[in-house]
């Protein structure tokens, strides 16, 4: 065993009931590791954060996450509305209480076999106001403020069906516009914004059957937000999901976001959402999104074929370190996660603190699949310079 193993599992063991004060200054004073990372190009301490869902959906979990040390936290996705408070993607704003949190077996043959875990549910965006989100936002950043977590908002905003030409620009405006104030209110930077495409849109065939018409969707939402009147305080990321067509087409959908520019170009792209099960069924309603081990199969092997130079934030099955390393090697620098925070409380070795703290104290000092492990491995290897950042080693081990 090398030293660094030796003083990973000390440090596994003596973590166990809390982590220390200050995560980052530790890694790096024990491990010469910097956890500095960035989401999209704003800067993050730690590149672990909270992806978009109902996680993240009142101040008492962000002020969890944020006091337990998470980088950044993705607020539940709103449903965009227009000033008179027409929404077209209502049918996405409903609340769904229960959820399900099961054992799923890989069926890709790369993991075929393989034990994971997803969340099943029925839900999908925000279900209360527009004005109860602002004044959610509103607080989410005054709790990050004071612990140093980015927090960001998530839309979902019109998107045309293939048989309607026109774009109801007005809810881009309206709603870009309200969450800038907001935003503005805590911070003079460009606000970074989620747009959410969710794997239910992979479901519903009046909107995504056409491969074209969705392709043109990321060309044009863009545009559509940069052309508002806040549109270059915007830091506009795009969060592709699994569309129901072949891998091919996942890598198209990438290279649009790539291809474009000026106006029509996102500043990053999140990748992947899960997949979704048109046989499934779940309370009655037929087809859901799920996650697991053939998720992150299936968007690490399109990432690998994916020449970008769009700054990558991850997500899809990022349970242990060693998948966030794997999301790292195609050029990642920080990873979004929501089924982690779900398991049971046996797959956590730490017993005390937050499950938010189990969840780091898993991710980054698990003496198998730890992140710290994985980078020291990496750094011993190719003899890199203590002070490599994350940013940096995405940079040099992504697909080129
Ligand atoms: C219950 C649930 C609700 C979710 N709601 C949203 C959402 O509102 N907006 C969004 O962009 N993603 C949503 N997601 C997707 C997650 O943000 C995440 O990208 C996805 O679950 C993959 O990560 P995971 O494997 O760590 O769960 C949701 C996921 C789950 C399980």
């Amino acid at each position: 065993m090398s030293s660094y193993q030796s003083q990973i599992l000390e440090d596994f063991e003596r973590f166990k009931h809390a982590l220390p004060d200050n995560l980052e200054e530790y890694i790096l004073e024990q491990y010469a590791i910097s956890l500095a990372s960035t989401y999209g190009n704003l800067a993050i301490k730690n590149p672990f954060g909270k992806a978009s869902g109902q996680l993240s959906l009142n101040a008492n979990q962000i002020e969890r996450d944020a006091r337990s040390g998470l980088g950044f936290a993705v607020l539940k996705t709103v449903i965009a509305q227009d000033a008179s408070g027409a929404q077209s993607m209502k049918a996405w704003a409903i609340p769904a209480a229960r959820m399900t949190v099961e054992e799923i077996i890989g069926t890709r043959e790369t993991v075929r076999g393989e034990k994971g875990w997803t969340v099943t549910w029925k839900g999908r965006g925000w279900s209360e106001t527009f004005e109860a989100y602002l004044e959610f936002f509103d607080r989410a950043l005054e709790i990050g403020r004071k612990n140093e977590t980015l927090v960001i908002p998530s839309v979902k905003y019109h998107l045309p069906r293939p048989d309607e030409n026109v774009w109801r620009s007005s809810e881009y405006e309206f709603t870009t516009g309200k969450l800038y104030e907001v935003w503005n209110k805590h911070n003079a930077s460009p606000m970074p914004l989620e747009k959410d495409f969710s794997p239910t849109l992979a479901g519903d065939m009046n909107f995504s059957r056409e491969r074209e018409n969705i392709l043109s969707w990321l060309r044009e939402v863009p545009s559509q937000i940069h052309k508002t009147s806040v549109g270059p305080n915007i830091h506009l990321g795009l969060k592709i999901f699994n569309a129901a067509h072949s891998d091919d087409f996942q890598l198209e959908m990438l290279n649009m976001c790539e291809s474009t520019s000026g106006q029509e170009r996102a500043d990053y792209v999140i990748y992947g959402n899960r997949l979704f099960d048109p046989n499934k069924e779940y309370e009655g309603v037929s087809g859901v999104a799920f996650g697991g081990p053939d998720l992150s199969d299936r968007n690490l092997s399109i990432l690998s074929q994916w020449r970008h130079s769009l700054p990558l934030s991850a997500t899809g099955n990022i349970t242990t370190g060693k998948m966030a390393f794997e999301y790292l090697k195609r050029g990642a620098t920080s990873f979004q996660m929501h089924t982690l925070f779900q398991l049971p409380d046996s797959e956590f070795e730490m017993k005390g603190g937050t499950r938010t703290a189990r969840a780091l104290h898993r991710l980054l000092f698990h003496p198998q699949d730890g992140f710290l492990l994985c980078v020291l491995h990496e750094k011993e290897v190719r003899a890199w310079r203590d002070s490599i950042s994350i940013p940096e080693m995405a940079a040099q081990l992504r697909p080129s």
